[in-house]
């Protein structure tokens, strides 16, 4: 496996860092692929939890590749579908923390808005700045930025290619909180465990309902979360959990 992508296990979080530090983590082929093999595996991983994706301090990505993209041709984007087989972090059942400092620009911010939430250094610079390339968002931008922040902001900054601060992101809905930066990982690592912590058939049902909001009415959404509600009373762990707080005890889940 390559050290694009360095995967560290931490009870039961899984932290995979983007490493190409020099390109500042620029999302070239061989990351994504890798990236997107290591989230598929563990999406199935009964000892994780959570995962989180994150950068280095200057860099969460700083976009896709553009030195790799120069040359290619409509054929070599269409034909691989080049960035249309990166699903694994859509279709992750895992909670996914982005981690961002510093950069997270065109792929590098598409990226961060797959995942399910963006906990923000306060040094962190979001944007889409592809139209100074002649091209648009190619992994997500148009679409997840405008439902995170609004047509609005969303036209302006993939017109324009402006950056917005982790102070506006926040303001705008795109991060979900700020830290300092030298706090960044340690503060991630603790909301991490936190969810990993919880019963894993509760965190799942939480997170795909949430993401069915996305997708349909409010009736439809509203009845899709009782379907999900309801079959979490035939876990032991909705048993634990209750008794555990009746009993004022911490409970102990077997995610089953
Ligand atoms: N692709 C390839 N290499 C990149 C890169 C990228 N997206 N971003 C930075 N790098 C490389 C630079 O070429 C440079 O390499 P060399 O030392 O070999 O020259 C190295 O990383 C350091 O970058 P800078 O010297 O430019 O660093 P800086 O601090 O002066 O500027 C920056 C930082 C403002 C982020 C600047 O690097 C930049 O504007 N990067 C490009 C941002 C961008 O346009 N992203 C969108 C890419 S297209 C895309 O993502 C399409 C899509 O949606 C799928």
């Amino acid at each position: 496996m390559s050290e694009t992508i360095i995967l560290e296990k931490v009870n039961r979080v899984a932290v995979l860092t983007l490493n190409r530090p020099k390109a500042l983590n620029a999302l070239n082929a061989e990351l994504l692929e890798c990236l997107m093999q290591h989230v598929s595996e563990l999406s199935n991983d009964p000892d994780t939890g959570c995962i989180v994706i994150t950068g280095s301090e200057k860099a969460f990505a700083a976009g896709a590749d553009i030195k790799e993209m120069s040359d290619m041709s409509y054929i070599d984007m269409v034909m691989p579908d080049h960035f249309g087989r990166h699903n694994a972090i859509e279709n992750c059942r895992l909670p996914i923390i982005a981690a961002v400092s510093g950069y997270a620009l065109g792929g590098g911010c598409e990226l961060a808005m797959m995942c399910d939430f963006i906990l923000a250094a306060d040094t962190a610079q979001f944007g889409q700045p592809e139209i100074t390339l002649a091209i648009i968002p190619g992994i997500g931008g148009t679409q997840r930025l405008t439902r995170a922040i609004g047509k609005a902001k969303a036209m302006e900054m993939i017109l324009t290619g402006r950056l917005m601060d982790a102070e506006e992101a926040e303001r705008a809905g795109l991060a979900a909180r700020i830290i300092p930066a030298d706090e960044l990982m340690a503060e991630t690592m603790m909301v991490a465990e936190k969810i990993a912590g919880f019963s894993r058939p509760s965190v799942y049902a939480a997170k795909e309902s949430i993401k069915r909001s996305f997708e349909v009415s409010l009736a439809e959404g509203l009845h899709y979360e009782q379907r999900v509600f309801y079959p979490l009373f035939a876990t032991e762990d909705q048993k634990e959990g209750m008794a555990a707080f009746m009993e004022k005890r911490k409970p102990k889940f077997k995610h089953k």
